[in-house]
């Protein structure tokens, strides 16, 4: 089967699972990894790690990811709690390491009012209001479950 095939047989997200694509390409084996593709970026999910570069498709897109890398960096170190803590990151936007939280389902995105949720009274939080812009971090956790926005770099 092609590789295009593989991506687009993904159920929910242009995403696809690293450990199929591996098999194939003989690359990564962790079974807990996942490829998404973003507008601008590219996210390879390791572990409890999201790795985020820039697209390389096109030059214009290339520059919009390091300039959304470099954003998420930037609001990163306001600690504002519904903002997915970037880790680590490579001056110039050229690598961004965040925390990788559970991206929300539709059905979870149509039930919060997502729109009330980013208008924090004193700040608004700089995300798209779009169901793979927000997801949970420590979901297990009954008590520190909390829910950000992965995607605040435009
Ligand atoms: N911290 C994260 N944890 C889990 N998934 C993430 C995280 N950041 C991004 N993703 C996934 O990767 C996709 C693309 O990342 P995103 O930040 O939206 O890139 P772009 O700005 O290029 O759209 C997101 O829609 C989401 O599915
Ligand atoms: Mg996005």
């Amino acid at each position: 089967m092609k590789l295009n095939r593989l991506i687009g047989s993904s159920p929910d997200t242009r995403g696809c699972e690293v450990s199929v694509l591996t098999q194939r390409r003989g690359s990564l084996t962790h079974k807990n990894c996942r490829l998404e593709y973003g507008v601008t970026r590219r996210v390879l999910l390791v572990g409890p790690w999201a790795l985020k570069v820039p697209a390389v498709t096109e030059w214009r897109l290339f520059l919009l990811g390091l300039l959304a890398n470099m954003q998420e960096t930037l609001w990163s170190k306001t600690g504002w709690p519904e903002l997915c803590p970037v880790l680590w990151s490579v001056p110039g936007g050229f690598l961004v390491v965040m925390r990788r939280a559970r991206i929300l389902t539709e059905d979870e995105f149509l039930a919060l009012d997502m729109e009330s949720w980013v208008d924090r009274g004193d700040y608004i939080v700089p995300a798209e209001i779009k169901s793979d812009s927000f997801g949970y971090l420590d979901e297990a956790d009954f008590v520190n479950c909390q829910l950000v926005a992965v995607d605040y770099g435009n």
